[in-house]
């Protein structure tokens, strides 16, 4: 299996529910991008909005309910990057999937790895290192995929 984004010691946040998911929503990229290559658009267009779309608002909600138990102090700045996120991915690339050329998909994809891969090494990060600090351990297990 070719590999458009890789996973990176850079992307651990130290929490592992949330590293868990992050894998499984890297690794599902990967497996879009693969379908694409084989031509499976559809397959690829199903695995887009139900393990995409549906798990990251999953994963997000899960983020922000432990931001929140915690008192993470930048919880708000982090729910609108996810907002806009979302808002997006909805607004922006569904229609351009739905609608244009294996091209569109492609940058459609791109976007999403890119948007990902400095979400993960950002943002995500940064709460990695507070909740490090701070000493606490969070022992949630991993959303579920449906
Ligand atoms: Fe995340
Ligand atoms: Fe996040």
């Amino acid at each position: 299996m070719k590999e458009i984004i890789k996973w990176s010691k850079e992307f651990e946040t130290g929490i592992r529910a949330f590293d868990e998911e992050h894998k499984f929503l890297v690794k599902t990229l990967n497996e879009i991008y693969n379908l694409l290559n084989e031509g499976k658009r559809e397959e690829a267009k199903e695995l887009l909005k139900r393990r995409v779309v549906n798990y990251a608002a999953k994963h997000f909600k899960h983020e922000e309910e432990v931001m929140e138990k915690y008192g993470y102090p930048d919880l708000e700045r982090h729910r609108k990057t996810h907002e806009i996120f979302v808002k997006t991915v909805i607004e922006k690339l569904l229609p351009k999937i739905e609608e244009g050329s294996d091209e569109d998909f492609r940058s459609a994809l791109s976007f999403l790895v890119g948007w990902l891969t400095m979400h993960i090494a950002k943002p995500d990060n940064k709460y990695g290192v507070w909740f490090r600090e701070k000493g606490i351990v969070i022992d949630d297990e991993p959303v579920k995929i449906d």
